[in-house]
């Protein structure tokens, strides 16, 4: 029987709940499907500064470059807001995700027809939205060096640098283009290159590379602008090409699409090597522990790596079937909670999912 190597980083908060559902439903698929997955589990975040005192311990680290595919839960503990930056849980996934050489963020989202009224905005507008969000990931103003803080002439100074290589847009690029060009061959690359200098090579290095893909249809559009079109009129999107700050901001934005961000799941990628799956939420301290987070975009992210990172096409869509029947049939946790519809904690959406595998 196939084998996968699964690690599974459970993290914090809310993140070892959701980590559970999402283990019973791997084990039923694999089963079903005729292939074993071997889990095992690391600390990552807030857990690994309490169990090992660093939020990526080089153990977690060799066992994700080890595996054939790492689902993420979440991290992040306002415990932790304190902590010099390099300590606190999110500089681990930040580590996790340059360790692993994970440049490429997917993060898809498609309106779920059950879920149109859960949303802010009106049906008609967001009726059929189906766009994908790729987010570069290893670069720019997260990675970019100098930054710190230093004092000078009485007064502090905080400063980040947003920098991007000619090579590190290419290759984000590439990747758009190709999955612009398995979609609906359209291609938005978002920039603010009115105004900065790293926006402008962005853009420049995107029209050397568009008559290479004569199937895609390329636009640029600045960044500000493409805030307000996520929710004016977000069917116009197909692929959204992004650098690593404005796709962190527009994922939460084009998130909200879908009534509410514990729906969303994404995948991290590098050129070779095993990815790496997480939904896009955090880890929601404020419920952690009470049985009331939403499952689904971990599920969710659980079936891209089955789909992406293992190449088990058939056992992804039986977890995606899984959550349309179930929000089909009404059921909700709190944050997608509407009239007429039976609310479930975490537990109960748990194994409704696995009632409807
Ligand atoms: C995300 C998160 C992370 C990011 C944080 C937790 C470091 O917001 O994955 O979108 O900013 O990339
Ligand atoms: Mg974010």
């Amino acid at each position: 029987m196939v084998q996968h190597r699964v690690v599974l980083l459970p993290g914090d908060g809310i993140g070892p709940e959701i980590t559970a559902i999402a283990r019973q439903l791997l084990e039923v698929v694999s089963q079903r499907h005729g292939f074993e997955l071997v889990f095992e589990e690391q600390p990552i975040g807030g857990s690994a500064i309490d169990a090992a005192g660093e939020p990526l311990p080089a153990a977690t680290l060799a066992a994700c470059r080890a595996a054939d595919a790492v689902l993420l839960a979440a991290i992040g503990s306002p415990r932790f807001d304190t902590l010099p930056r390099e300590k606190r849980p999110e500089s681990g996934l930040l580590a996790l995700r340059a360790g692993m050489e994970l440049f490429a963020n997917l993060r898809p989202v498609k309106i779920v027809p059950s879920l149109i009224g859960a949303s802010s905005l009106r049906p008609e507008v967001i009726k059929g939205v189906d766009l994908l969000v790729v987010r570069e990931l290893t670069g720019g103003i997260y990675f970019g060096q100098p930054k710190g803080r230093i004092e000078a002439d009485g007064d502090e100074r905080g400063f980040n640098t947003m920098t991007y290589s000619a090579s590190e847009v290419d290759r984000i690029a590439h990747v758009a283009f190709k999955l612009a060009s398995q979609r609906r061959g359209r291609l938005c690359s978002v920039d603010k290159a009115n105004v900065l200098d790293v926006s402008q090579l962005w853009r420049d290095r995107v029209d050397v590379m568009t008559p290479a893909y004569g199937d895609v249809e390329v636009s640029h559009m600045y960044v500000d602008n493409a805030a307000m079109q996520l929710v004016r009129d977000p069917r116009q999107f197909d692929v959204l090409l992004t650098g690593n700050l404005f796709g962190d901001i527009l994922s939460d934005e084009a998130a909200m699409l879908t009534g509410s961000i514990g729906m969303l799941p994404s995948a991290s990628l590098g050129s070779a090597g095993p990815g790496l799956f997480e939904p896009v939420h955090g880890s929601a301290p404020d419920i952690a522990g009470q049985d009331k987070a939403n499952p689904m975009a971990m599920v969710l992210s659980a079936a891209m790596m089955l789909r992406i990172g293992l190449k088990q096409e058939a056992a992804a869509d039986a977890l995606e079937a899984a959550v349309d029947k179930v929000l089909a049939a009404g059921f909700r946790t709190g944050d997608l909670m509407s009239d007429g519809c039976s609310q479930l904690g975490c537990k109960a959406m748990g194994e409704e999912l696995l009632k409807s595998l």
